[in-house]
This record gives structure tokens, sequence and C-alpha cells, in this order.
């Protein structure tokens, strides 16, 4: 028999089947709850104060109390028990409640917190290396102008409608009520052309990723310019190159967008420029190395 899987709930170890919650839990009633998804490098969590920042900002807009900043040593402690050391962690906040009540009980303020971690995706380095195929979808999925969008909620429902509707391997590309496009549906997207790096505007309903934030610091810091901009869908088909980001597949490349090469069709070098510095960055955060791969 295995070890059995660890769990933290509400900052306390416990193996997976031992762990439960009340059926009163606003987080699987209302989807009244955030999380974070943090890749390890090393047993280390990178860039966990940003994602802690994200959290906080997130908390508050819910009105939901503060995670508390130890939850990120306490899932570095979970990885380890599980063997996670190079993958990723989820870090869950969700509203506790008593009743079943729309509204939540004012003199109730507590999170429920839970930490789960598991491996990386087996794919992500043949996906960094080669890059994947992007699909729209035949409806939109995001709004312009709905801050909402902008927090990482547990309210998954779009991604995971995008993810069934389209073809196995490929990645959905969510466009907007207004007809251009916003993320995929779990990272978001860059694109070169002339000499500027894109990325869309938050007002397209993308969410602020950690990897975007990160990446566009280390391309002004690399001297490029970069800009957030609308992204009508032909401008990404008129692309040199481009890739998406998340925290898990640091940048890979985006080398087709329905059926249509975008620039060579291969992985561009802005691309593999900002992969080299993902490395050095995860070396400088944590200690590790970043995972992707030289790409030629
Ligand atoms: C909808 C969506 N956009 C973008 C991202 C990328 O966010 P991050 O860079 O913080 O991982 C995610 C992450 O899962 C996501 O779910």
């Amino acid at each position: 028999m295995g070890r059995a899987v660890k769990v933290a709930l509400n900052g306390e170890v416990l193996d997976l089947e031992n762990a439960s919650l009340p059926v009163t839990e606003r987080g699987l009633l209302y989807g009244d709850g955030i999380f974070e998804t943090l890749r390890l490098y090393g047993g280390r969590a990178f860039a966990a104060g940003r994602h802690h920042a994200r959290m906080v900002r997130s908390a508050k807009f819910l009105s939901l109390p503060a995670p508390p900043p130890d939850l990120f040593l306490l899932a570095e402690e979970v990885a380890r028990l599980n063997g996670h050391q190079e993958g990723a962690v989820r870090i869950t906040l969700t509203r506790k409640s008593e009743t079943t009540a729309l509204r939540p009980d004012p003199n109730t303020s507590a999170a429920t917190t839970l930490i789960t971690t598991r491996a990386l995706p087996e794919g992500l380095p043949h996906m960094q290396r080669y890059g994947v195929a992007g699909r729209t979808l035949p409806y939109p999925l995001r709004a312009e102008g709905l801050t909402l969008q902008n927090h990482k909620t547990i309210n998954y429902l779009p991604s995971l409608i995008a993810l069934r509707d389209v073809p196995e391997g490929e990645v959905p590309i969510l466009e907007t009520t207004g007809g251009n496009l916003s993320e995929a549906a779990t990272s978001n997207i860059f694109w070169v052309k002339e000499g500027t790096l894109y990325t869309p505007a938050l007002s397209t309903g993308a969410l602020p990723g950690i990897a975007r934030e990160i990446v566009l610091e280390l391309a002004a810091r690399a001297s490029m310019k970069v800009a957030e901009v609308l992204l009508p869908k032909k401008a990404l088909l008129e692309a040199e190159e481009a890739f998406l980001t998340n925290s898990l597949i640091e940048a890979a490349p985006l080398t087709s967008l329905d059926g249509a090469p975008i620039g060579s069709g291969a992985p561009g070098e802005v691309t593999r420029l900002i992969q080299e510095l993902w490395a050095k960055e995860v070396l400088k955060d944590v200690g590790g190395e970043g995972s992707t791969e030289p790409m030629s």
C-alpha cells in the first residue's frame, strides 16, 4: 500500500480521506472563495510573495478574511510529505458558514483554508519545448470591464466548459462579448509584433496572472517594449510569435490559432528569451532552476 496523500485543512495536516468539510460550506454551495496555484522548485514555492499579495487583494474584494502568510510555508511542508517538491500546490480559501443562507452571517467571518499538492502534468516539458495549438470557441466566455473576472475565484466553470469544448491537446482561447481575445482557459496570452511584446489588457477580463506580471517585468528589464492592449483575433494571426504563461507552464509557445500558424508556426526567439530569463528568475527567487529545456 502506498503512503497516504496528505492535505492541510485549516492549518492541520491530515490524510486525504480524513479531511472533510460541513455541507453548509459556502465554497461548495455558492463558489464563495478564491484559490492560488503555485509551482515548487526544489521544494520551495516560487513567487510566494506575489501569490500571497494577489490572494490578499481578492480576499479583500470578496470580504473574506485574509490568508495568513504561513500558509505558503505549510504548503511546502505538505508538498514534501507528498513527494511533490517539483510539483504544484493549490491553496484554496472559502467562506465558512453554519447555514445555507445566501447572505453570510456577519458574526462568522472565518475562512476555510485547504492545501493540496500534485505532480506537474506529464506533457509540460513537451509543451514548453514545441508549443501548443490554440482554438477559439463559438461563444464568448469573457466580458470587457467586469472586475470579478480579474480575481482567481473558485467559480471555474468558464474554463471547464472551454476545456470540454476544444479537441484534446488544444488550448481554448477565450473571447470577450466585444469580439477580442482575453486569455486562454488557464493561462495568459502574449504576442510579438514589430519589436513590441503585447498582452491583452486586464479590462478584457483576463486574470492578472502572476506569470503575466513576471513576464512583463522580465521583458521591461531586458529593454523590450511592452504594451497591454485589446487583441482582436486577426492581430494574433498576424503576430510574429506568441506564447502562453501561467505559474506551472512558465512560458509555452502558442504556435497556431484555429489551425492557422502564428508566425512561422514554430516557437519564436522572444519566447525562447523569456524562457531563459524565467529560469534565471527562479534561481534568484528559490535557488532552483526553471524547467524549460532549450528549444533548439
Ligand atoms: C483563467 C486563468 N488565466 C490565467 C492564469 C494564469 O495565472 P498565473 O500566472 O497566476 O498562474 C490562470 C491560472 O490558472 C487562469 O486560471
